[in-house]
């Protein structure tokens, strides 16, 4: 099965358009990409309407220019300290007289799963499976069919804040592009850059991007635990700018031109300040001050870790991604850090055409297509009225997702 789908990354640092062709689950071109700076987003988080409107609308003509797609409506990603996530049980009675799993027992059970006490300013946003039981026992992958009285599961529901979810609807909405499905951004990364087996035997995975630090972790293929920790690659820049008092584009430019976590790796021995070379500072230095940030927070990383269980993870225990994952060494010092295995992860499965997008920065753009291809229909969100006309624009301008079930399947509960 072939589609053209478009995704919307509004990063704290970078607003992303992807139109790509999808085919079999897996990106089989990239048509075209609008990549422009941000403005009025901090910590992920839109804190204003006009600007962050202004470089989607930019971001998404610069990818209709290229794609020669016209872009009507988009798959957006979410993140932020709003963001909340917990595990859920739930259990419904297989009442059919002959007592096998139906997919309506399924659709039940996740949404008793999603009937969870919020307070009014929070919003379920995915309620995802992620283990079955069948009168108690945990089964090994879905329960369809199976003989059972009563179905169990174990749900990971993420939550955000409505007022965060509203304000960048807005931002999206008046760019003129209906929003298809709202998706954890971190998800959406973990498409991009893992492998299955990794999800199988456990993985943490942290995208480090500008202005947050996404954390999921996955096992048995299913997602175990979310986290947004509003600290990343601005934090270097920052620390960079204080430390050798330059102004913070300079540093910016100083650490994607020179950067790294160690000084062992190529770099001049001094790194001028200023263009007219009147001060500089030793490379070392700038190497330290980056990297007393990345130690912060791979330890804020490390803390966040189911560690009773994940030492028996195998074999790669954390995949770093996000823009900052670029910083040279990053890897190695991950690993000093937390004695296990970490690689860079960066989109896989890319066709060679378009092997300039296996850049970890691209792992939410990309894997926001990749997501809402595979389970466009696990996003659920309350029929209340402060979403009603987001899922009004979500059944108007839907995609025909494959494995649609709870969301447009159900148009009449909105
Ligand atoms: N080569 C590089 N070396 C060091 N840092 C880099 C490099 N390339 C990008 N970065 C940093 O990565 C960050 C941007 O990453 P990314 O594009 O993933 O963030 P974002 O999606 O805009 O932000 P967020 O996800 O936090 O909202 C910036 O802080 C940038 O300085
Ligand atoms: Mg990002």
């Amino acid at each position: 099965m072939e589609q053209v789908l478009t995704s919307i990354d509004v990063g704290t640092s970078k607003t992303f358009t992807t139109v790509a062709r999808i085919r079999d689950g897996r990106i089989a071109e990239v048509l075209g990409t609008g990549i422009v700076p941000s403005h009025g987003i901090h910590k992920a988080i839109v804190l204003d309407i006009e600007e962050p409107t202004a470089a989607i609308r930019e971001s998404v003509k610069e990818a209709q220019r290229a794609s020669g797609v016209e872009i009507k409506s988009a798959l957006v990603g979410i993140t932020g300290h709003h963001i909340g996530s917990f595990n859920n049980q739930a259990t419904v009675t297989v009442s059919r007289r002959d007592h096998r799993v139906t997919q309506r027992d399924i659709d039940r059970l996740l949404r008793v799963a999603r009937q969870v006490h919020l307070t009014e300013d929070k919003k379920i946003i995915h309620a995802i499976p992620r283990e079955y039981y069948v009168d108690g026992e945990p089964v090994i992958g879905s329960p369809l069919g199976l003989h059972c009285y009563k179905l169990g599961m174990e749900a990971h529901v993420v939550t955000a804040g409505v007022t965060f979810i509203q304000n960048l609807l807005k931002c999206v909405q008046g760019a003129g592009v209906a929003v298809t499905d709202l998706i954890l951004e971190s998800l959406a990364s973990g498409e991009a850059v893992l492998e299955d087996d990794e999800k199988e035997s456990g993985v943490v995975m942290a995208d480090i991007g500008a202005g947050t630090t996404d954390i999921t972790v996955f096992k048995r293929r299913a997602i175990w635990h979310s986290r947004a920790l509003p600290v990343g690659g601005y934090n270097v820049t920052k620390d960079v700018s204080i430390g050798l008092r330059i102004p913070f584009d300079v540093a910016e430019d100083l650490k994607i031109k020179y950067g790294s976590v160690t000084p062992d790796h190529e770099g001049p021995e001094d790194v001028n300040l200023d263009p007219a070379g009147r001060r500089s500072v030793k490379y070392e230095e700038l190497c330290y001050i980056i990297r007393a940030r990345i130690e912060e927070i791979i330890s804020m990383v490390f803390s966040e870790l189911p560690r009773a269980e994940w030492e028996t993870w195998d074999p790669t225990a954390l995949v770093l991604c996000g823009g900052t994952a670029n910083l040279p060494g990053i890897q190695a010092l991950g690993e000093e850090i937390i004695g296990q295995r970490v690689r860079v992860g960066r989109p896989r499965g890319l066709p060679e055409a378009t092997v300039s997008f296996a850049d970890p920065a691209y792992a939410t753009g990309l894997g926001l297509l990749l997501w809402g291809t595979k389970y466009g229909n696990t996003t659920v969100t309350s029929p209340d009225n402060v979403l009603r006309r987001f899922f009004s624009q979500l059944a108007r301008f839907r995609f025909s997702l494959p494995r649609l079930r709870l969301g447009f399947g159900r148009r009449a509960r909105f």
